[in-house]
């Protein structure tokens, strides 16, 4: 008998109107998530729109199927389109195919291996520079400190750039692109289209607009000012593309550049300020989390190698339970297929949305036991697939500055913890809320410094 016979025609889902279903997704997205996966299971269709179906998969055998299948079989730039007015036309995020492959054997090198060493000295400095003006008593807002953080150290690590006023200007210019998405509200205005107007620079969407223009303009700047010097020889992300040719022995255009560059300024620092958030969070909000951190980070040599740091068992726990527990991206990117492809006793006709559910894997019951609770031990205790712990995704679209990422958050933290005592100002559990396209502390975690010590690390 045919075995496609027994192939139910497609899953379940809820069938709320397409608008309310947005709107829930944008306002209460893990109460909803969590309701849908209550009712339907591992693999759910809601309604998201007119056109192609979309489903929501949050069983790892099934991840596993998917992101070992033939890339070729997907595409997931076109699905990242919502991110255009920020990244353009040339960002590997919206690139697929060919071009994408190519693009990321490009930029690959500069998150990896040597590089990654060099990036470590401007880490530590970097952190040491932004608390500096730190004293008892002192309160502030930690993620937006944690944004300097990450903001300064993607500044340098692409552009070589960590002063002047062009530097100066880009990032204001980046913070305040970014805040026009800053809440569930304002982000939708990312994904309904029609929102999308200048009605002048009072306006949010007006305003974004300028800010970008202005970027854009220090952004082709720089770049102009490298190609008149021919100033391509630095250790930055930017001399490394303006050397790289494609297959055909093309180098990229200034157009490429500046989407590639924007992208990775963006990935590349709000993503990490709020995980480095989350995580002092965490730790200051469980005092025995933060004892036996403390107690590790002291028993680290003073001139520890920064790979030592990284390597400590508990401090690795603790980011990883961080990202677990609110992944900051709640998805993988969509996979569309391409052609037909089986799943969970399913088949998908071409054009159906696939969306690997980050959050809803790290909080399945049977894989992360008590999985509201903070609890660093369970990654010293077993380890994970790829497709049970998955904050950055996966296949060949894993995050690329993953490395980059997990290195910076544990030398932010272990510079941070070992040279200050710091306290959350209040004790409220602390929500997450949607930011621009990741998910982010309520509030950002407002904390105050008890306390200075001499640095052991
Ligand atoms: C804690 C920090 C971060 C998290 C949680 C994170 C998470 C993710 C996730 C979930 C994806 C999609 C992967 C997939 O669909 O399989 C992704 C893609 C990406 N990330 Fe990150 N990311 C972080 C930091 C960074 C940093 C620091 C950079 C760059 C410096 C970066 C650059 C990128 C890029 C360029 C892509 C697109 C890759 C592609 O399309 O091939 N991310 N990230």
């Amino acid at each position: 008998m045919e075995a496609n016979i027994y192939i139910m025609k497609l899953p379940d889902g809820p069938r709320a109107p397409a608008a309310i279903q947005l709107m829930l997704t944008l306002f209460r997205p893990l109460e909803t998530l969590e309701e849908y996966q209550k009712r339907y299971g591992d693999i759910f269709r809601p309604m998201i729109g007119r056109g192609d179906e979309f489903v929501v998969l949050s069983n790892p055998k099934a991840i596993q199927e998917l992101f070992s299948a033939d890339p070729k079989l997907f595409c997931s730039g076109s699905g990242n389109k919502i991110l255009h007015p920020l990244v353009g036309d040339w960002s590997l995020l919206l690139l697929d195919g060919d071009r994408h492959q190519s693009q990321r054997r490009l930029l690959n090198p500069a998150f990896h291996g040597e590089r990654m060493r060099a990036y470590a000295q401007l880490i530590r400095n970097i952190t040491e520079q932004v608390t500096s003006n730190w004293t008892v008593g002192k309160s502030f807002i930690a993620r937006s400190v944690m944004q300097e953080i990450s903001l300064r150290v993607i500044l340098q690590a692409v552009f070589g750039l960590d002063e002047g006023e062009r530097f100066q200007q880009l990032q204001r210019l980046l913070c305040g692109m970014l805040d026009t998405f800053d809440s569930p509200f304002k982000s939708s205005l990312l994904f309904v289209k029609a929102l999308q107007k200048d009605f002048g620079a009072w306006s949010l969407w007006g305003r974004f607009l300028r800010q970008r223009k202005q970027a854009d303009r220090l952004i082709y700047a720089e770049i102009h000012k490298r190609r008149q010097q021919s100033r391509f020889d630095g250790e930055d992300i930017l001399s490394l593309m303006m050397v790289a040719c494609d297959e055909a022995g093309q180098p990229m255009t200034d157009r490429q550049l500046r989407d590639e560059l924007m992208t990775l300024l963006l990935a590349g620092h709000e993503t990490t300020a709020s995980a480095l958030a989350w995580a002092l969070y965490w730790i200051h909000k469980l005092p025995t989390v933060r004892d036996q951190l403390l107690k590790e980070l002291a028993s680290v040599d003073k001139d520890a190698d920064p790979g030592e740091i990284a390597r400590l068992p508990y401090l690795t726990a603790v980011c990883q339970e961080t990202l677990r527990l609110y992944p900051i991206a709640l998805f993988a990117f969509t996979r569309i297929l391409q052609a037909p492809f089986r799943l969970m006793g399913y088949e998908f006709a071409p054009g159906t949305r696939i969306s690997p559910c980050i959050y809803l894997v790290h909080h399945r019951q049977d894989i992360y036991p008590q999985p509201k609770q903070f609890r660093p031990e369970r990654f010293l205790e077993r380890q994970f697939s790829p497709y049970e712990y998955l904050p950055f995704g996966g296949s060949n679209r894993r995050c690329l500055g993953m490395a980059f990422a997990l290195y910076e958050m544990k030398l932010v933290l272990a510079t941070i913890l070992s040279r200050w005592e710091l306290a959350l100002v209040n004790q409220r559990p602390v929500r997450p809320v949607r930011r621009v396209v990741t998910t982010t502390p309520a509030g950002g975690v407002p904390m105050v410094v008890t306390g200075q010590k001499s640095a052991y690390y």
